[in-house]
C-alpha cells in the first residue's frame, strides 16, 4: 500500500540564472541563461515523495499572485493534495534567486508567504497530520510552526522527520521529538556544536559525494554516494529526503532507505532545476539494478 506522507514546509519559485563566473563587487556581467522553476524545500520534498507513488499532502502558504497560483497548480499536477496550501493576500510568494556557477550554486531566499505559516495554521490541519503515516518538514518556515507540527505528531503517534535545512539553532525539546533528523554535513556541525549527546539512532547525515552516514544495529554505517556527474545539484538533498521518507514509511530498513534516497538524489542531479529529474520508483529500481550489474563487472 502506498503510504500517506504529509510534507509541511516552504513553496518557492526558483529564479535560476547561470553564469560562467560570479560578478565582482559593483560589476555587471552577462549571464548565460535564465529560467523559473518550481522550488522550495517543502514543495521539492513533496514532489520527490509523490513521484514515487506516495499519497502526499502539502501544508504551506503562497501569496495571492501569479507565482503562487502556478506553484499550487504544479503541485496538483504531481497529484499532491493541496487542501493545506492557502494563498494569502498582500505578501508575495516565496522566491529563491539561484545562481548556478561553475564552482557551485548559491541561493538568496525571500521567505514571503512562507513566513506566515504559523503554529495556528498548522493546528488547523491537525487532521491531515493525524491521518498520515509519516510527516516530513524542514526549516524554511518559522521554527514555532515546525515545533507545533512535532507536538501534533507526538500527540497522534505519527513519525516525524526533520530535515534541518537551512542550518539554524534548534531547541533540545524539538530534537527530542524527532523520529529522524537528516542534516547535511554543514547543518550537522551546527547542531552538534550545542547538542553534545543527540541520540545517534535518530541521525542520518548526508555528505554529498561522500555518501550518507547513519547508525544501525549498534554500528556507525555508511552508504557511499553513486558517482554521477552533476548538472545541477539544487534540490539533491530534498530528493533524498522525500525518497528516504517514502522508504521509511514503507518500513524499509535504514540501510535500504539510505540507498534508495541516495539513488533518487543521484538521478535528480542530472537535470537543471530542483524538481526536474526527480525519479519515479521504476527509475530508481532500474538504476539500482544497473548499478549492481556494473559493480559485478
Ligand atoms: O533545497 C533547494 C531549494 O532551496 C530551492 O528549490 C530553493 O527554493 C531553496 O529554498
Ligand atoms: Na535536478
Amino acid at each position: 500500500k502506498d503510504p500517506t506522507i504529509t510534507v509541511i514546509g516552504s513553496i518557492n519559485m526558483d529564479l535560476v540564472v547561470s553564469v560562467n563566473r560570479r560578478p565582482e563587487k559593483g560589476e555587471t556581467i552577462k549571464g548565460e541563461m535564465f529560467t523559473t522553476m518550481p522550488g522550495g524545500k517543502g514543495a521539492n520534498q513533496a514532489v520527490s515523495a509523490a513521484r514515487l507513488g506516495a499519497k502526499v499532502c502539502m501544508i504551506g502558504m503562497v501569496g495571492e499572485d501569479e507565482f503562487g497560483n502556478e506553484l499550487k497548480s504544479k503541485l496538483q499536477k504531481e497529484h499532491i493534495n493541496v487542501e493545506g496550501v492557502e494563498s494569502i493576500a498582500g505578501i508575495s510568494t516565496g522566491v529563491a534567486v539561484i545562481t548556478l556557477a561553475d564552482d557551485d550554486n548559491s541561493i538568496v531566499m525571500i521567505s514571503g508567504a512562507n513566513a506566515t505559516v504559523t503554529p495556528d495554521y498548522i493546528s488547523k490541519y491537525e487532521d491531515l497530520i493525524a491521518n498520515s503515516d509519516i510527516v516530513l518538514t524542514q526549516l524554511e518556515i518559522p521554527l514555532e510552526a515546525v515545533e507545533k507540527a512535532a507536538d501534533i505528531c507526538q500527540k497522534h503517534n505519527v513519525p516525524f522527520i526533520l530535515n534541518p535545512a537551512p542550518a539554524q539553532e534548534l531547541p533540545r525539546s524539538l530534537l527530542n521529538k524527532v523520529t529522524f533528523i537528516t542534516p547535511n554535513q554543514i547543518e550537522w556541525e551546527s547542531i552538534k556544536a550545542d547538542n553534545k549527546e543527540i541520540k545517534k539512532d535518530k541521525l542520518i547525515v548526508t555528505r554529498g559525494d561522500e555518501g550518507v552516514t547513519f547508525f544501525e544495529d549498534e554500528q556507525d554505517r555508511r552508504v557511499s554516494a553513486f558517482a554521477i556527474k552533476p548538472v545541477d545539484t539544487t534540490g539533491a538533498g530534498d530528493t533524498f529526503n522525500g525518497a528516504f521518507t517514502y522508504a521509511i514509511a514503507k518500513k524499509d530498513s535504514l540501510y535500504r532507505a539510505c540507498v534508495f534516497g541516495s539513488a533518487a538524489a543521484a538521478l535528480s542531479i542530472t537535470q537543471t532545476g530542483a524538481q526536474t529529474g526527480m525519479p519515479t520508483k521504476e527509475d530508481i529500481d532500474g538504476f539500482l539494478k544497473e548499478w549492481k550489474a556494473i559493480q559485478r563487472g
